[in-house]
């Protein structure tokens, strides 16, 4: 089966052209520059750059690949959760697509999509324990196979991806600047009584990354000499006036909060399943230093298969839409042309029609 995959939740333009062999062909437009100037994504620019850049990436990425959309078995889109009018414009090319080629149909869920991308590089095992850590969600899910995920945690408030762009926002670093945070925590041993670890005296899987946020943002207000005025990266900040080994300390004990916060739901989500094989972390947060070696140590520890995507796969692309769909349309799933998009913040159905084969 040859499979389009289509990702335009956000901000990042990408089509990828996957088969049974893997990955043939991928290209992908960031719009990351554009947003900087505002701090953060602008929705409506986000998807007015979606509809120009989208039909040139997929053409390009049919090219590449030596194949005509009439060769394109299955459409893989993501459908949500993301920006509604990014979504909208994904969504209308994929219909656009399948109804001038013939080609079916498949809405596939965007943090879902995340969690199978290592799958791109390593049969996964299940039953799993899956991880998404990115900009916008964190969640927790027991994985019992490509198509079967139990929602078991989430967080209540900001994702952990929002809580290392707020801090890095109030260091002056673009947007979004959660990478700049970590190369300097791996600089420095973390403080482990510097900051919280929110909302672990419960006895839930659910997270909350807001208080975290705000504890870092006033530390960095309360001290003067971990910040200049406009920082471009970890580079040339002593020549800012900056002090750089308080602030990896900063970063780093920041860092082992959230990596902290995160494992120990892991483990209290892997005590409760005692039946899972594996790891997954995904998601743009998994590409984190102090994240990675969390769940390595943890599971190491319990002697479970590991699934670490490699950085690339990490944030946003189409090879795991693509991916995900190839699963789900092999195992005879289907959207009609009506499929809808899901934003932000309403849950993902899974209204999808299984053909028998
Ligand atoms: O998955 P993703 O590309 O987009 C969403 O679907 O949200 O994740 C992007 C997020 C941003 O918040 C970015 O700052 C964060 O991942 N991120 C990191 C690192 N690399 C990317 N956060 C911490 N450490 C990193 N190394
Ligand atoms: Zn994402």
């Amino acid at each position: 089966m040859l499979c389009l995959g289509i990702e335009s939740s956000c901000d990042e333009t990408a089509v990828a052209l996957v088969s049974e062999q893997g990955l043939l062909a991928e290209r992908l437009a960031s719009q990351a520059g554009m947003h900087a100037l505002f701090g953060g994504v602008v929705p409506e620019i986000a998807a007015r750059e979606h509809l120009s850049v989208l039909p040139v990436l997929c053409r390009s990425a049919l090219e590449a690949a030596g194949v005509a959309p009439s060769d394109v078995d299955g459409v893989a889109v993501a459908r949500g959760p993301g920006l509604l009018g990014s979504l909208l414009v994904g969504l209308s090319f994929a219909k656009g697509f399948c109804l001038g080629t013939g080609a079916a149909l498949l809405g596939v869920n965007h943090l879902q999509a995340h969690l199978l991308a290592p799958g791109l590089e390593r049969q996964l095992a299940f039953p799993a324990l899956g991880l998404l850590v990115s900009g916008g969600h964190t969640h927790l899910y027991r994985m019992d196979s490509a198509t079967e995920f139990t929602l078991l945690g989430r967080t209540l408030d900001d994702a952990a991806g929002e809580a290392f762009d707020k801090v890095a926002k109030r260091l002056n670093f673009p947007y979004p600047g959660g990478r700049f945070v970590d190369e300097l925590a791996r600089e420095a041993e973390p403080d482990h009584g510097l900051f919280p670890r929110a909302y672990i005296d419960n006895d839930n899987l659910d997270f909350s990354f807001s208080g975290l946020k705000t504890a870092v943002v006033s530390y960095l207000d309360a001290h003067a000499g971990l910040r200049a005025a406009r920082m471009t990266g970890p580079e040339g900040l002593a020549a800012q006036g900056v002090d750089r080994a308080a602030l990896a300390k900063v970063c780093a004990s920041f860092n082992w909060a959230v990596a902290d916060t995160l494992r120990i739901k892991a483990e209290r989500a892997l005590d409760r399943q005692k039946d899972l094989r594996a790891l997954i972390l995904a998601g743009g947060v998994a590409a984190n230093s102090g994240v990675r070696a969390a769940m390595a140590a943890l599971a190491r520890q319990r002697g479970l298969e590991l699934f670490l995507p490699t950085p690339g796969l990490c944030t946003d692309n189409a090879a795991m839409v693509a991916h995900a769909g190839l699963l789900a349309l092999n195992q005879g799933f289907r959207h009609g042309l009506d499929l809808e998009a899901v934003p932000r913040g309403r849950p993902v159905p899974c209204d999808w029609q299984r053909e028998r084969g």
